[in-house]
């Protein structure tokens, strides 16, 4: 299985503070992993990575990619462009999410995750059906909306000065269900944007092995640190 969370490509206009409702400062995703000179950019990079993940997908494995409105539509786009076959897009709907900045427009309070396969012949990919209905109390599992709250409290990373250590951490809780869906114990599956390591944290929980690649060295220095506290 493949989980990927990509850079959003957010394009936050520059030197421009972006103030709350009630006054404070948004510290936003700001960091050059997310800077793209156009969406011909993006969308270039969005395909050289997407190929790749595609080419090594086994016929019987899925592949998860996240975004937002910004990014999304785009990625879309480029996966059933390859060929990647759509099983389901899933909604995480935050609980908790960062209320629109000028408090006028409406709070961007989801997610979007595409659940696709290599392409369309695949037939017998993982799919945990029997498992969550037995967490749905024997009914099927039908719903696409995901109900959890953004990464907060203990679980959110800082340091001793209460700075976030990743922009974009996600729930620990959103990334289980995924892997309770589509994988089994001792299935391997690939994080490319690893960020702050969740995938693996909740893989090693799982007893499933993973690969995860980051670009920020720091990146890979907090998953491992992070991973070696589940030891
Ligand atoms: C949206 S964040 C992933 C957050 C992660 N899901 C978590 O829970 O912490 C995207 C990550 O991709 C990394 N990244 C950006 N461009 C990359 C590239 N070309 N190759 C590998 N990693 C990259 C960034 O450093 C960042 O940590």
């Amino acid at each position: 299985m493949i989980f990927a969370d990509p850079p959003y490509n957010l394009q936050l206009p520059k030197n421009k503070k972006l103030i709350r409702a009630n006054g404070t400062e948004v510290i936003p995703v700001n960091d050059s992993w997310d800077h793209f000179e156009s969406y011909d950019d993006y969308d270039s990079f969005s395909e050289k990575w997407l190929k790749e993940c595609q080419r090594i997908l086994k016929y019987t494995g899925t592949m998860w990619v996240m975004g937002m409105y910004h990014n999304i539509f785009r990625v879309g786009k480029i996966m059933q462009d390859l060929g990647l076959w759509f099983l389901n897009d899933v909604v995480w709907v935050k609980i908790d999410a960062m209320p629109n900045f000028n408090g006028r427009r409406f709070t961007n309070n989801h997610e979007t995750l595409i659940w696709a396969v290599k392409n369309k012949n695949c037939k017998n990919y993982r799919f945990n059906h029997e498992f969550l209905k037995q967490m749905n109390g024997g009914a099927q599992m039908k719903d696409t909306d995901w109900i959890f709250p953004i990464c907060r409290g203990k679980e959110r990373l800082r340091d001793k000065n209460g700075i976030k250590l990743h922009p974009t951490q996600k729930p620990l809780k959103l990334i289980q269900q995924v892997l309770l869906t589509a994988t089994k114990k001792g299935d391997l599956i690939l994080d490319p944007f690893m960020g702050s390591g969740t995938t693996a944290v909740v893989a090693k929980a799982l007893n499933r092995n993973w690969i995860g690649i980051d670009k920020e060295e720091k990146y890979v220095d907090l998953t491992n640190k992070r991973i070696s506290l589940y030891t």
